[in-house]
């Protein structure tokens, strides 16, 4: 008895909170999972919270036009926006859910389209879906059973909402592929595609970038391990991703290799701001040798010369490393023995070039090297 009021509370509680924000209902009963997608680029990905989204939308086009066709993608949730009744403003969901918990749990399918993908939701109110191998292709509504007369009650299912467990999307990662599969512009150029290629690989989108971590899914249900919510590389992702990228190097006569494999069933970093690349130290003697960088990055254009996404119409080069590839760089110094070589793989959030003209070159992480894969070879 005690528990039910204390349920009808909470859910009273909760409804009228949801008026205002989709995730803080989800909040009361998914603490844990909340904290973590606080911190997620999913969280953030607006204008008001990403300095680099903005700075490229304070220069678009569309800009002018007041037309942020963005907001398929960045702000889902701001429904106002989207239905075309509200401008762009810094309201409570831009700034703190413009990608909320039912953004993503609501997908009922995914159209494809040249342009861009397209996310079709639900229209059935608290119905969620999700992904547990063991009730695969199952609906779970909430159910209470009574024990010792009533004494001891033991619930299954969410009493908030009900669990859609058979939408495959959820497993193989479909969901997340009408954002992120690819864009073009105006001119029909892509100018982003993720080139995804399952290949042999048994990993997905979902297996990969939200790894089962330590803590309970609900307060309602005691797990020992929750999905990873903080989905974003530049944070604590980098550690958990690393796993998929493998460092080796192999000694020539008259130089040596190193090998870069990806694991990922994606191109890494098609982005085109980001930079990708491979530094190589050799410590010899207490002195460092600096060998020259190697980068991986793709750069659009237009008349071959690199230009802002709206206005390219070509690619200029591009040598990102595509999905389970195996990339092997040359070097021609001469392996000693007694060297140490330090091997580092990471990238820019924002290629220095593009972060100054972009004014994002100070205050943000931008403009750091982040390491995603170091390694030390001894001779
Ligand atoms: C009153 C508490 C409550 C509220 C509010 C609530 N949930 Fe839940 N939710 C639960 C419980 C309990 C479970 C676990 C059900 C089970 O596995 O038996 C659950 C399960 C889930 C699952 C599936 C877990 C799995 O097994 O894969 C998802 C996804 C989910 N909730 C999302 C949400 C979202 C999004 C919101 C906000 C719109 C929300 N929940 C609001 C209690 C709640
Ligand atoms: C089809 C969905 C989609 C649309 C439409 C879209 N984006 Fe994005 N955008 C994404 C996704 C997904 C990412 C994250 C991808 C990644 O990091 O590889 C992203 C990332 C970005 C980034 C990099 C953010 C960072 O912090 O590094 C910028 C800048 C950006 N988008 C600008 C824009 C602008 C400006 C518009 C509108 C003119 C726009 N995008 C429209 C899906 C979209
Ligand atoms: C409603 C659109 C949408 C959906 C659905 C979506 N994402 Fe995103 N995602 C974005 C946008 C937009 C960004 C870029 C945010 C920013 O930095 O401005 C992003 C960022 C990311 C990033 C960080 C990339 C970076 O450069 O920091 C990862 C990783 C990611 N998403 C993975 C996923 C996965 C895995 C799924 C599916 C479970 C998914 N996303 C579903 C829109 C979406
Ligand atoms: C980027 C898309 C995305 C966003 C945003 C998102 N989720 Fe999820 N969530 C997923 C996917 C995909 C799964 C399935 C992961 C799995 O079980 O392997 C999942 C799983 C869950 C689960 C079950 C966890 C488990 O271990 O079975 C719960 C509960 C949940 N989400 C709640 C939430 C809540 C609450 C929010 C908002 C604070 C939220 N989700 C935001 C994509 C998302
Ligand atoms: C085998 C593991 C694996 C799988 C499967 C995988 N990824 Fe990744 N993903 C990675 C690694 C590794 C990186 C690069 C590490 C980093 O960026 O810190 C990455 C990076 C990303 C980025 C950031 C790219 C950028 O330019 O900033 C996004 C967005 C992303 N993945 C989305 C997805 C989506 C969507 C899927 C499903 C189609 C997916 N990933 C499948 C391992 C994986």
């Amino acid at each position: 008895m005690k528990n039910s009021i204390l349920l009808l509370v909470l859910l009273a509680t909760a409804t009228n909170l949801q008026a205002k924000l989709e995730n803080s209902v989800c909040k009361t009963c998914h603490p844990i999972i909340y904290q973590e997608y606080e911190g997620s680029a999913h969280s953030r990905s607006s204008i008001y919270r990403d300095p680099v989204h903005k700075a490229v939308w304070d220069r678009h086009p569309a800009k002018a036009k007041n037309n942020y066709n963005c907001a398929k993608c960045h702000t889902p949730s701001d429904h106002k926006l989207i239905s075309g009744e509200a401008n762009l403003s810094s309201n409570e969901i831009q700034l703190t859910e413009p990608i909320s918990c039912l953004a993503c749990h609501q997908v009922e399918s995914v159209e494809k389209h040249a342009k861009s993908n397209k996310n079709v939701y639900t229209d059935k109110k608290k119905y969620i879906y999700s992904n547990d191998k063991e009730k695969r292709g199952k609906k779970v509504s909430f159910k209470e059973k009574s024990y010792l007369f009533g004494l001891i009650k033991i619930g299954t299912g969410s009493p908030y909402h009900q669990i859609d467990y058979s939408n495959e999307n959820y497993y193989n990662g479909n969901s997340c592929m009408g954002c992120h599969s690819h864009k073009q512009n105006g001119k029909s150029f892509t100018v982003c595609d993720l080139e995804v290629k399952q290949g042999e690989s048994k990993e997905s989108c979902i297996s990969c970038h939200m790894p089962k971590v330590k803590g309970t899914l609900a307060n309602q249900k005691q797990s020992v391990t929750h999905a990873y919510h903080g989905v974003g590389i530049h944070s604590v992702t980098p550690r958990i991703l690393s796993e998929y990228i493998k460092l080796s190097m192999e000694k020539h006569s008259d130089g040596f290799s190193i090998a870069i494999k990806n694991e990922a069933t994606h191109t890494l970093f098609p982005q085109p701001l980001r930079l990708n690349q491979l530094r190589v130290v050799i410590q010899r003697d207490s002195k460092d040798i600096v060998l020259d960088t190697h980068s991986f990055v793709r750069v659009i254009g237009k008349n071959g010369k690199p230009a802002m996404p709206w206005v390219a119409d070509s690619i200029i080069t591009d040598t990102t490393i595509k999905a389970l590839e195996t990339r092997v760089v040359q070097y021609n110094t001469a392996i000693e023995s007694g060297d140490m070589v330090r091997v580092e793989f990471g990238y820019y959030m924002v290629n220095p070039k593009a972060a100054k003209k972009l004014g994002v070159d100070s205050g943000s992480d931008a403009d750091k090297f982040i390491i995603l894969k170091e390694k030390r070879f001894e001779f």
